[in-house]
């Protein structure tokens, strides 16, 4: 009955267990699960697209052939996602048609533009730096299809990071053109960056039962405080000011002290109205109509293929 099934899931739970798809789990547990994983698959997808822009327009073979294996790299962590929602419950056509149609979360920090070069090695520095945080812990939710995928997803993201790291070195030893681009694209994507780890504590609806069902391991501020503390040194060894003039460690509240983050800002993002929103959704929704043939012709090849082994 529910309550001893409860109970056995409860103690799965504390006992630091793994909860696999065909376990009893509460609908909130799935209901929430589904939510987020599916928005995190959602964002891999889409986050290919600012820097899809720029693999026609790397400055060398070798930076395009690095920026082809990171999207790469995304599209296969949106399948692996995608796969692991999948096993909750509910299908990939569902999940890819609330994309579609403007219902479905992703990540806030894929709607901004990437003008110049300097934003893939600001993007690969700050954002897959950011991912590196918040993912890390991820590798241990208890939700077994979830940590798995983390695991491999995290193993790629570092190399993410630290070719847009390189990237930025290699800028910040140019010309002053190349350093004043270097800094003009961290100045526009470290607030962002900042605003992925979601909002204040105090402000977060989903935190305190991701905590108790150990999804989320850490709370949103103490991610953001660990990659402002990770990029503050590495700031340093590449030249680049981090475009906060109060960022300071306060010794005696053992935290960094920034300036206010703009959430008017994050939540006009989250209703849609960020810079590339319209323009993200516009380009996935074509992509999904142009794949449509292709969906179709594999359909009617593995249905020919089953009527073939059923003669
Ligand atoms: N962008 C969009 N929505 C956001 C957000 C952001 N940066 N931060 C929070 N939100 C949304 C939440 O989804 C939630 O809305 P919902 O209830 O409708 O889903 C609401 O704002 C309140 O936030 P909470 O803190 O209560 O929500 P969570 O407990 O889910 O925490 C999170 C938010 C930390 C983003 C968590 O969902 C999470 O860890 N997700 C998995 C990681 C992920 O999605 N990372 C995004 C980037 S993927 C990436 O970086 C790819 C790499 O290759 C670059």
């Amino acid at each position: 009955d529910t309550a001893a099934e409860q109970a056995a899931f409860d103690a799965l739970i504390d006992a630091e267990q793994r909860i696999e798809p065909r376990d009893w789990m509460p609908e909130g547990y799935r209901k929430t699960l589904i939510r987020q994983i599916s928005q995190h698959a959602h964002s891999e997808i889409i986050g290919m697209q600012p820097e899809g822009t720029w693999i026609t327009r790397a400055p060398s073979l070798k930076r395009k052939a690095i920026l082809l294996a990171k999207v790469q790299d995304e599209a296969g962590h949106g399948l692996y996602l995608y796969s692991a929602a999948q096993t909750l419950g509910i299908t990939r056509d569902e999940m890819t048609q609330q994309l579609i149609d403007g219902r479905a979360k992703y990540s806030s920090i894929f709607n901004y533009p990437t003008p110049t070069w300097a934003d893939m090695g600001a993007i690969g520095w700050l954002v897959d730096g950011a991912a590196i945080c918040n993912q890390v812990p991820l590798c241990r939710a208890s939700y077994g299809p979830y940590g798995r995928a983390m695991v491999r997803i995290c193993k790629e993201e570092s190399f993410h990071q630290r070719q847009g790291f390189e990237i930025l070195l290699t800028l910040m030893q140019g010309t002053a053109a190349q350093r004043a681009m270097a800094q003009d694209s961290v100045d526009r994507w470290y607030w962002p960056s900042l605003m992925m780890f979601g909002p204040p504590d105090e402000s977060s609806p989903n935190s305190a039962q991701s905590m108790a069902w150990k999804i989320k391991r850490f709370s949103n501020d103490e991610l953001r405080q660990r990659f402002i503390g990770m990029l503050v040194p590495q700031a340093e060894i590449l030249g680049v000011t981090l475009p906060d003039p109060e960022l300071r460690w306060d010794e005696a509240a053992q935290r960094w002290h920034t300036s206010e983050i703009d959430w008017t800002e994050f939540h006009e993002v989250l209703a849609g109205r960020g810079p590339m929103n319209a323009a993200r959704l516009q380009h996935r929704r074509a992509a999904h109509e142009d794949g449509a043939w292709v969906r179709e012709a594999a359909v009617a090849y593995a249905r020919r293929q089953a009527e073939k082994t059923e003669r």
